[in-house]
């Protein structure tokens, strides 16, 4: 497996990297979600670059980029082992060396939910992605549906900017008490953790209800409000029952829509989604 640290390297690297090439994403501190994206990614092609980037564009002024979990050594160890070809592990300066003044908006999509709450969060996905995309030029991206409004951003970005990549979004890993598996879940104390499995089974009662022939949008959010309300460690921020693609919120469940939560424990702020209605 080789290691690339710059732009330069990469760049000159993907051009002997047989085709189709794939492209697992990440920040690191890698976990079994991350390495399903590798595995399905290493399936589908001839050549497999994950990134390993923690982006600080991506991070509010009060959220965790300087206490970001990081391990390099074994990020490294679990690549080699899934047969990852090639990381790609810039440094910031790398990335964003000085006089650096383009970034990427996406519209809409970007204005609810995370976006909403993290100003800028989104703008910093969409740019960095944009570079990396740029810089390895994958057939294919894999990304989680864990980060579901990630995943709707970056399918606008790659159909608005013409980004030649397919992107295959990956199911959600979780552990065998429903927990989606998150870097961040290291931050839940062990009581936080007991909790914390009510996120998803809020959201298997809404698509249960929603199977059982519920189709009103304000009842399946209040059912599963009611459920992560009556745990007293979670804090629950959003529920959101929407448009998969555009993430406008809906009043009758009629199309492929995202059910998605955010919520507080302690001071690891969770989210996840299911979807529902793909037919
Ligand atoms: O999902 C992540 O880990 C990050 O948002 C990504 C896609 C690697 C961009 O920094």
């Amino acid at each position: 497996m080789n290691v690339i640290t710059t732009v330069a390297e990469m760049i000159a690297q993907r051009e002997h990297l047989p085709r189709p090439l794939g492209l697992v994403p990440t920040m690191g501190y890698l976990h079994e979600g991350h390495m399903t994206l590798a595995r399905w990614a290493r399936r589908d092609n001839r050549s497999v670059v994950a990134s390993i980037f923690v982006n600080p564009t991506q991070f509010g002024p009060s959220e965790d980029f300087a206490s970001y979990p990081r391990d390099m050594e074994r990020d490294l160890q679990v690549l080699q082992a899934e047969g990852v070809d090639v990381v790609f592990a810039p440094t910031v300066e790398e990335m964003y060396p000085q006089g650096f003044s383009t970034y990427v908006n996406v519209e809409r999509v970007t204005e609810v939910l995370e976006g909403a709450r993290r100003p800028g969060h989104f703008r910093g996905v969409a740019t960095v992605v944009a570079k990396l995309f740029t810089i390895v030029r994958p057939d294919r991206s894999y990304f989680g549906q864990k980060d579901g409004q990630q995943v709707a951003v970056v399918k606008r970005l790659v159909q608005d900017l013409n980004l030649g990549t397919e992107v295959v979004v990956v199911p959600t890993v979780r552990e065998p008490d429903g927990l989606a598996l998150s870097s961040r879940n290291v931050y839940l104390t062990p009581q936080e953790r007991r909790a914390a499995p009510v996120l998803y089974r809020a959201l298997s009662r809404v698509r249960d209800l929603y199977l059982a022939g519920e189709r009103s949008a304000e009842r399946l959010r209040q059912e599963a409000a009611g459920m992560i309300n009556a745990e007293p460690l979670a804090k629950l921020d959003y529920i959101s029952i929407a448009d998969a693609a555009t993430l406008e919120e809906l009043a009758v469940v009629d199309r492929p829509t995202m059910v998605s939560l955010a919520a507080r424990f302690g001071r690891a702020r969770l989210i996840d989604n299911v979807v529902i209605g793909q037919g």
